[in-house]
């Protein structure tokens, strides 16, 4: 899930710095990207399109799996000949490693890769102006990667928002204490955290009088969200959960959808679970991750929840909302997963019948303790595995987004479609929908008809507005 984030053309301005910013990883460094925009732009930093000629690149790191992490180095690899160029042309360009691989390699990177000039961790990338004020004066390294969350959060309370089209992120919860036993996160990003209520409402009732229709609350694990109430409604408890904060955004004025991401099993309660019936802006998709199907597997995971507690939840959700769209997260070849594990999850599949899944074979990250693990599985058996599996996911989506054939569904148009005279936009399950229609309705949630669908998109028309329904 590579993102380089599009960005406006180069302003002529002398004045004016290039910033080029490469996004791996998950959402939240989406988000975290856009923060350092934000910090930069101040200083004259104008995002740009491509790193050639750039006097700052930024590549913000994913350490997810191996293949993530080597990716970064290759990337370094290409940077080298652009700053040599640009050194021989006068100029000069820094180069940051910023994200999770920052964290996690810290000063090791600039030793395999001394083209870098700047380490800096997901909890302290607010200081990227002093810190490159430090690389042009030519003091020290600018080595930074020490875990300081509150000061993070406190330096960009509210950050000042640029909005590019009608969808955000908003980060509501920060890091992990959870541990499981295959991933890095909770090193790299730290303990657990929530924003308090009244700053993500601030930055919320933000980005909405900026033309924002759709929010999605980010978090490791956005529910265990636990943010101070806000100050004007003490009654309500010092504390509130997920559930409470979706009400309460559902009640600003233009925020017409909320979604949020990534959730765990074991922090689901039954306020969530009520929203989903009782706020309609909740819109009726949730990414779930179980991971695997076999108990045993989930226990060496540390995942502290059964096969069947999750299929209960997945059942409650169904009952307060009959529609929900379920999609979630599956690793395969888990060390000692045997055959008969994997068919468990198989079987876990075929009776939740998802939407739309993400699955990988497991990756061995150094310093977790599933890396220690006897019974490592052999690489073809998780090829083999993972084949299977996505064969029935694939099949499962394909099924889901036939089953929306003929179906009218809202429909919130973001963009141009990719054929002229096309636009399109997502639907309340999160489906990719391209229609014809006029672009005076990018930013608007219209009625369409569901005419076709493939694995990852729907072709649909649009509903004149006399025969929509009420
Ligand atoms: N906080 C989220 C997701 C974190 S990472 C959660 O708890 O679900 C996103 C996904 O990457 C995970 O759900 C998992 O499926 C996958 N992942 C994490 N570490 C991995 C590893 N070492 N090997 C393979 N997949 C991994
Ligand atoms: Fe990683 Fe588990 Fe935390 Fe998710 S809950 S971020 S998978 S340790
Ligand atoms: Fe990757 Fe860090 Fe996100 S490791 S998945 S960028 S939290």
């Amino acid at each position: 899930m590579d993102e380089t984030t599009p960005a406006p053309a180069p302003s002529g301005d002398k004045a004016r710095k290039r910033l080029f910013i490469k996004t791996y990883g998950c959402q939240m460094n989406v988000y975290d990207s856009d923060r350092m925009r934000d910090i930069l732009h101040p200083l004259g930093y104008e995002s740009s399109d491509t790193p050639d000629n750039a006097d700052l690149v930024i590549l913000n790191t994913c350490h997810i799996r191996e293949k993530a992490a080597e990716k970064v180095y290759s990337e370094l690899g290409r940077l080298k000949p652009l700053k040599e160029a640009r050194a021989a042309a006068g100029g000069s360009m820094t180069v940051t490693v910023a994200g999770c691989v920052a964290q996690a390699e810290g000063a090791e990177i600039q030793r395999r890769a001394p083209v870098v000039d700047l380490v800096v961790g997901p909890q302290t990338y607010h200081k990227l102006p002093e810190l490159i004020a430090n690389v042009h004066r030519g003091r020290g390294e600018g080595l930074d990667t020490e875990f300081e969350v509150e000061d993070k959060f406190d330096s960009l309370a509210v950050p000042e928002r640029q909005v590019d089209g009608y969808t955000a992120f908003v980060t509501v919860q920060e890091g992990c204490d959870k541990f499981c036993t295959f991933c890095v996160v909770p090193y790299t990003r730290g303990a657990e955290w929530s924003r308090p209520v009244d700053q993500v409402t601030a930055e919320v009732r933000q980005l909405a009088a900026k033309g924002v229709r759709e929010i999605t609350l980010l978090g490791q694990n956005v529910n265990a969200y636990h943010g101070a109430a806000p100050a004007a409604d003490a009654a309500a408890g010092d504390v509130w959960g997920l559930g409470q904060l979706v009400r309460h955004l559902a009640l600003i004025g233009g925020i017409e959808r909320i979604r949020f991401t990534t959730s765990h099993p074991r922090d689901m309660d039954e306020d969530l679970i009520q929203a989903f019936a009782d706020t309609p802006k909740l819109m009726p998709y949730f990414h779930l991750p179980v991971q695997s199907g076999s108990d045993k597997i989930l226990k060496s995971m540390n995942r502290n929840h059964t096969a069947a507690e999750y299929l209960a939840t997945i059942k409650r959700l169904r009952e307060v909302r009959p529609d929900i769209a379920i999609s979630g997260d599956f690793i395969v070849g888990f060390p000692g997963e045997t055959e008969a594990d994997f068919e468990a999850t198989l079987d876990l599949v075929r009776q939740v019948n998802h939407a739309a899944c993400f699955s990988f074979k497991y990756s061995r990250r150094p310093g977790t303790p599933g890396s220690a693990m006897f019974g490592q599985v052999d690489e073809a058996v998780k090829t083999e595995r993972l084949a299977r599996l996505q064969a029935l996911l694939s099949e499962q989506q394909v099924a889901f987004n036939r089953s929306m054939i003929g179906k009218r569904l809202p429909v919130l148009f973001e963009r141009e479609g990719r054929n002229a005279g096309q636009i399109a936009g997502r639907s309340p399950y999160l489906q990719s929908v391209h229609c014809d229609g006029p672009v005076s309705l990018i930013g608007e949630i219209a009625e369409v008809e569901i005419l076709n669908a493939s694995q990852n998109a729907l072709g649909a028309r649009l509903v004149p507005k006399e025969t929509r329904a009420a």
